[in-house]
Formats: structure tokens, C-alpha cells, sequence
């Protein structure tokens, strides 16, 4: 079972189990994480679960798609190398110990 881990603004640690195939979004809101909205459901079209993976991490992930490019545009939070709407980022195996910061503000 893959780890993810979030970290927020704070600095508090949220280490979670998380099942391949749900989204890094999708965990976080299972598990209560704070700063990770989701509002849209996961549709790719509120961008209040923008998060910054973790550089060493970014590699491994999924290329980001034309939607999502320009929803991140649009975040309230500064765009970094890592920014990543999180309902579009799959939990797999290889994943497993993935970080990700949560942004102070989300829209
Ligand atoms: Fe709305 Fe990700 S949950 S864009």
C-alpha cells in the first residue's frame, strides 16, 4: 500500500495510506487532510487541490495535460516546477512515500 505524504504550510506531516488508482486528491480529502479542497470532485476545473510535488518525485509523474496547464494558471498560490493539480496525479506502487506540500491559501 502506497505512502503519501502531506505537508502543509504549518509544517505538520500528514503520512497516509493511500490505494493505487485513487488520486492524490482523493486521498487527502479521505483522510482529512487540511488545504486540499477538491471542490470540483476531481474534474480538473477548481483547482483548490494544487499542490507542490516534491522535485524528486516530479520525474516520476504523469505529464500534465493541456486542462490542467491552464487551470494552474489560475491557482491562488504561487506555480512552481512541482505544482500539480492533485486530482489529476494517480497514486500507483511506484509512487510509494510521494511528498507533496499544500499551499497556504487555495481559491
Ligand atoms: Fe478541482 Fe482538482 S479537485 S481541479
Amino acid at each position: 500500500m502506497p505512502k503519501v505524504t502531506y505537508v502543509t504550510d504549518a509544517g505538520v506531516d500528514y503520512s497516509v495510506d493511500a490505494t493505487s488508482g485513487d488520486s492524490v486528491m482523493a486521498t487527502a480529502v479521505r483522510h482529512g487532510v487540511p488545504g486540499i479542497i477538491g471542490e470540483c470532485g476531481g474534474n480538473a476545473s477548481c483547482a483548490t487541490c494544487h499542490v507542490w510535488v516534491r522535485e524528486e518525485f516530479v520525474s516520476g509523474l504523469d505529464e500534465i495535460e493541456e486542462l490542467e496547464e491552464d487551470l494552474l494558471d489560475m491557482a491562488v498560490s504561487e506555480r512552481r516546477d512541482g505544482s500539480r493539480l492533485s486530482c489529476q496525479v494517480e497514486v500507483t506502487d511506484d509512487l510509494d512515500g510521494l511528498v507533496v506540500d499544500v499551499p497556504p491559501t487555495q481559491p
